[in-house]
């Protein structure tokens, strides 16, 4: 029995009628992780744990979890019950609440870092953190990896994308990851110009497999950062609290000048931070940056229970545990059918491709398409996610799906698995 998907269907044409895109940005079919479409539901209805309900009351199993807030499990009750009491006290007040304060603290000692600054989403704090190192460097070039993602403001985007000029890409300049010669050549090639290095801790882009950082290639990009004057800008927006509660700069073993984080910072409560070395207070104090909601409570409260339950619970451990009895016992099927199945990443943020002949992703777009429709939420072209609350029995229950949806699409498409 396969999943239908009506309620959605017409609950997506209402949205059509009155949303751009009807669900717009990385949730949304634009963005390519619903096709097929006939497979994926549009809307939730509600969640629990590791696990979410459309509005025609399928039940998934998900490995998105938001694109990563869900990191301790959706509606945690020591969560949702340091935001309920937060409520109580206030929310928006005129002077930002004391809790701040405490969360900073807390926030600073655990990535030890110097400093915490509050925004809502990943692109607030990477757009900060961007404007320090100029200002701090009086330099205006950005070195990018390829394959980045930081967020859509126009310095992340490339000149042919909607919205972009030119002049917002001109002092972008591109490497690629674990290449250090490239990036001593690009050093060279612009000495004196260049303000920062921004990356993620470990290639995890989209619909490419995810590569971790070589032996020795973040201690060599901090010396070459601190020999240049380049700040070493982090963007743990993705990965953060999920390899390690100190920050993925300590999980490599090097350290970052600012360090981004939002998606595992509160459990789905808007907040994000970018955390940074004392030598970067100045600026961070002097850059006009501020936002509406941006000192609001309730985030700060549940930011607070989230990390420290996230401590209690050995979290990462978890994280790593999970991932990898999911992901090894996916390849055993794989290796049984004969199926060239690719694990990428971190486990905790593993990422899956079926590898096809024609380097398209029909195949594996196939596969993903027969979970989806028996209960396991993944998706074909992003990294996946593991919380806290997910259970062995849910991940068995999972490969026991994902098996059996693989033997589906074998069958479907017996010329390519001779
Ligand atoms: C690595 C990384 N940086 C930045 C962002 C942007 O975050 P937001 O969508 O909250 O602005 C994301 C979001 O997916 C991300 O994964």
């Amino acid at each position: 029995m396969t999943y239908k998907y009506d309620n959605n269907v017409k609950t997506m044409t209402r949205a059509g009628k009155v949303i751009p895109c009807g669900v717009y940005g990385h949730l949304g079919p634009a963005e390519g992780c619903m096709i097929p479409s006939s497979a994926y539901p549009f809307f939730a209805s509600r969640a629990k744990g590791s696990e979410m309900w459309d509005v025609d009351g399928n039940r998934f199993i998900d490995y998105m979890c938001g694109y990563g807030p869900n990191v301790c499990g959706y509606c945690d009750p020591d969560v949702d019950g340091a935001a309920l009491e937060q409520i109580k006290k206030g929310n928006c007040t005129t002077l930002p609440g004391h809790i701040m304060v405490d969360f900073a603290e807390l926030l600073t000692d655990l990535v030890h870092k110097d400093w915490a600054f509050f925004c809502k989403n990943g692109g607030d704090v990477t757009s900060f953190a961007i404007m320090i190192a100029r200002y701090h460097t009086g330099r205006k070039k950005i070195i990018f990896v390829n394959n980045y993602y930081h967020g859509v403001a126009p310095w992340t985007q490339k000149p042919d994308t909607p919205g972009t000029l030119i002049e917002d890409c001109c002092n972008s300049l591109y490497v690629d990851f674990n290449d250090i010669p490239a990036l001593t050549k690009l050093i060279e090639e612009n000495k004196d110009e260049i303000a920062c290095f921004i990356a993620t801790p470990y290639m995890h882009g989209n619909f490419i497999d995810n590569e971790l950082p070589q032996e020795g290639y973040w201690q060599k990009v901090r010396e070459l950062c601190t020999k240049h004057g380049i700040i070493l800008i982090i963007d743990d927006i993705r990965a953060g609290f999920r390899l390690s509660l100190e920050g993925s700069d300590t999980y490599f073993g090097f350290e970052a000048d600012l360090i981004t984080f939002c998606k595992a910072l509160a459990n789905g409560y808007n907040v994000s931070a970018l955390c940074g070395k004392e030598f970067l207070k100045s600026a961070a104090s002097t850059v006009p940056y501020t936002g509406s909601y941006w000192m609001s409570s309730v985030p700060f409260a549940a930011g607070i229970a989230n990390l420290n339950k996230l401590k209690a619970n050995d979290a990462c451990a978890h994280f790593r545990a999970m991932g990898e009895r999911l992901t090894n016992g996916l390849l055993k099927t794989a290796n049984e059918l004969n199926v060239p199945l690719k694990v990428s990443g971190h486990p905790a943020l593993f990422y899956l491709r079926i590898v096809d002949n024609d380097g398209s992703f029909l195949l594996h777009q196939e596969w993903i398409a027969e979970c989806v429709k028996r209960g396991v939420f993944i998706t074909n072209h992003h990294n996946h996610f593991i919380n806290l609350s997910l259970t062995p029995e849910l991940v068995d229950e999972t490969i026991e799906i994902c098996s059996y949806a693989m033997n589906e699409m074998v069958k479907n498409n017996p010329e390519s698995f001779r």
